[in-house]
Formats: structure tokens, C-alpha cells, sequence
């Protein structure tokens, strides 16, 4: 039986049964698929973790994803949006600890003000640091126009996850309807890659009605789309969320946490080259989850930057890590938290994506 997942691991193509038969594996495989995963990572992108430091700048969404805790139906959330000052003092703040990056992320809102705003804001951040900080945006699917003034206005990363690449499950997370469409979701990864910036996507791990071979047809839909960024994380239930109605479908949380590092593990060993994030979401599951998730692949990590007082709202998911404390307190932890895995922190560095820089040339 070990025999075989040696053998497997050795394999230059890994197919769709072999990745199911990885993600299944218990503990003594499990750390193969790991070691294995972690001499890909320091062969191929090196044993390097790059900072994006986070900015969760409003929790207002115009979307009703059933997962999500900050969903437009649920009332129980107190609603903010940061000023541009003060979204500009964090982004000061990333760039004065040596962060090489920044995300900018809120819910999705579409408006021509919105817009405007943001490109206002990615100029204004280019300018306080002389053109170094990195920009990554998270602010769901717009108009192509959008996403390339956007891009002209200095963003040159974008993150969408597609949350599951099969589009039952998709229906089975979102209302059935427009402003939840599986294909606008595709498209929006696919002109973002077409206006050139690197793109980023991802999914949930451990959902209800999710299958192991849904999971291994995500990681090789990452693949066949070319990605060059990917953040995925444990699905977390949340008890104001509709989602929440099957909880008791879900594997225990430790399992979920496990797979997901597992497939952080075989996307490394699938996608060499691309960048992946240890996410926060591991955190909230395990104290030490993102330095586990950095130990098996992943290359980047996003310090919440925003400040203290907002903190406690951006709630996804419960138990989210980070939520009361102020940003400095996150740098001088984090620092602590990557000395720990042995890999060295990319100050003053974009850390993008090698994966991008190859497709280019
Ligand atoms: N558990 C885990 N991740 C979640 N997200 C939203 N809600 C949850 C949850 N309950 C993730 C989604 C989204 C990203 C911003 O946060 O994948 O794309
Ligand atoms: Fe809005 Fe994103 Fe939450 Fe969906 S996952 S409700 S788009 S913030
Ligand atoms: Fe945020 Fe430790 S990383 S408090």
C-alpha cells in the first residue's frame, strides 16, 4: 500500500484517480504527499514566503452566497466601509514594515462610484510608495471595463475564487440566480487573465455535498485554466448562514483542515511554480494552521492589516484569527510565526508569481 503512493508521487502526470487516491491517504502517506510537496516548493519557487498585507476595506456585499457570514441577508452584521485615509494608513503601514504587497478585498459591490474610488485609492497607493508596493484586488466579478481600469490604475494581481469548479455544487453554495452565475464567474477569471494581470482563484475544502473527486477536478481545473495564484481554505460553517442547515453533513473539522493541506500539497506538486497562500481561514481551525500550510507549499501569506477597530466585523467564517488585535501586533507575530517554518520572509519584495513571469515570456 505505501509501496504505491512512492510510486505514485514519482510519477510525472498524476491522474484524476491517483489524486483521489492521495487525498484519501491516512497519516503515514499523508506525510509523503508533504515531504514531497515541500522539496517541490524549495526547488521550484524556494524556500521563500512573500507578504501581501491584507486590507478587508468594507463588509457591505450586494451578494447572498450561503456560506458567507457577511452575506447581504444577514442582518446581524454592523455594516462599515474604511475611510480612503484610512485605507491609505494601512497601506502606509504594509509598506513602512517592508511588506513587498498589498490586498485590497471587500464584498462585491458594483457601482460607477465604487469603481472610480478604487482607482483613486490603487493611484494613491502607488504614489505614498513610490511605485513598490505590489497590489493584489479581491472585489469580485465586475465589468471587463472595470477590471482593466483597474488594472491601468496600478492593480496587477486579481483574486476570484471559483469556489468549486463543479457547477452543481456551485448551485448547491449560491442562489440560483444572475448575479450568482456559475459561467460569469469563468468569464471574469478569463478576462482578468486576458488583461494581463496574474490571476488568483481558488476554493472551499470540506463542504457539504462536496466529493473527493470534486476536489481533484478543482485542483486539475487549476491547472488546465493556467492559474498563477491560488487561495483555498477549509469551509467553516457559520450558524447565521443558510449553509449552516447542514452542518452535520460536514467531516469533523480537523479532517477538513487535514485535506486542505493535502490539497495545498498537490496543487504545489501539480502547479510547481504558481503561488499559494497559506489561508486564514487554517488558522482559525489550528493555531499554528498557516505555518503547517507554509511547511507543505504554500509561499504566501496575507497579515491582516486593517485596522483594529474593523476587525472584529469582516466574519466570514467564525473563529477567525487576528480579529482584535492591532496590525503591529500582526508583523512581530507573523515574523515569529515564518521563523518557525525555516523559510525566509521576502521583504521589500511582490514575490509574484514565477508561474506568470514564465507564461509571459
Ligand atoms: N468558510 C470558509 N471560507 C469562506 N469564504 C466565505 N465564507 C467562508 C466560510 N464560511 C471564503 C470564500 C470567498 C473568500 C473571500 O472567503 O471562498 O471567496
Ligand atoms: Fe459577498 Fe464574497 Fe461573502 Fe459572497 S463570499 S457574500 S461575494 S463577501
Ligand atoms: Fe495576526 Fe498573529 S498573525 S496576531
Amino acid at each position: 500500500m505505501s509501496n504505491t503512493i512512492d510510486t505514485i508521487l514519482k510519477q510525472v502526470n498524476l491522474s484524476k484517480e491517483d489524486i483521489i487516491r492521495l487525498l484519501q491517504t491516512n497519516k503515514e502517506d499523508r506525510n509523503k504527499i508533504f515531504t514531497h510537496a515541500a522539496k517541490v516548493k524549495a526547488e521550484y519557487v524556494g524556500r521563500k514566503v512573500y507578504y501581501r498585507g491584507l486590507i478587508e476595506m468594507s463588509n457591505i456585499c450586494s451578494k447572498n452566497c450561503y456560506y458567507c457570514g457577511i452575506r447581504l441577508d444577514n442582518k446581524n452584521v454592523e455594516r462599515y466601509d474604511i475611510s480612503d485615509s484610512n485605507i491609505i494608513d494601512a497601506a502606509r503601514f504594509a509598506h513602512k514594515n517592508n511588506y513587498g504587497s498589498i490586498v485590497l478585498q471587500a464584498g462585491e459591490i458594483i457601482s460607477p462610484k465604487f469603481t472610480k474610488r478604487i482607482s483613486n485609492l490603487l493611484k494613491q497607493i502607488k504614489e505614498i510608495s513610490n511605485n513598490k508596493l505590489g497590489i493584489t484586488i479581491s472585489l469580485g466579478e465586475q465589468p471587463d471595463e472595470v477590471y482593466k481600469e483597474w488594472f491601468e490604475s496600478g492593480a496587477h494581481r486579481y483574486l476570484l475564487r471559483i469556489e468549486s469548479s463543479n457547477p452543481d455544487l456551485y448551485y448547491k453554495l449560491h442562489p440560483k440566480d444572475k448575479k450568482h452565475d456559475f459561467e460569469t464567474r469563468l468569464s471574469c477569471l478569463k478576462s482578468l487573465q486576458k488583461i494581463g494581470y496574474q490571476t488568483g482563484t481558488g476554493v472551499m475544502i470540506g463542504l457539504p455535498f462536496q466529493t473527493y473527486e470534486d476536489l481533484a477536478n478543482d485542483l486539475f481545473f487549476m491547472k488546465d485554466f493556467d492559474i498563477d495564484m491560488c487561495g483555498m481554505g477549509p469551509y467553516i460553517e457559520h450558524n447565521e448562514t443558510p449553509l449552516y442547515e447542514y452542518k452535520d453533513l460536514l467531516m469533523p473539522i480537523d479532517d477538513r483542515f487535514t485535506l486542505t493541506l493535502k490539497m495545498i500539497a498537490l496543487l504545489r506538486i501539480l502547479m510547481k511554480d504558481i503561488n499559494i497562500a497559506a489561508a486564514t481561514a487554517l488558522q482559525a481551525i489550528n493555531p499554528i494552521g498557516r505555518e503547517k500550510a507554509i511547511k507543505v507549499g504554500a509561499n504566501i501569506i496575507m497579515p491582516n492589516v486593517t485596522p483594529g477597530m474593523y476587525r472584529n466585523s469582516y466574519k466570514l467564517y467564525e473563529n477567525k484569527p487576528c480579529t482584535d488585535e492591532e496590525a503591529a501586533d500582526c508583523t512581530n507575530c507573523m515574523e515569529m510565526r515564518i521563523g518557525i517554518t525555516g523559510d525566509e520572509i521576502g521583504y521589500n519584495e511582490w514575490g509574484d508569481s514565477k508561474h506568470f513571469e514564465k507564461r509571459r515570456s
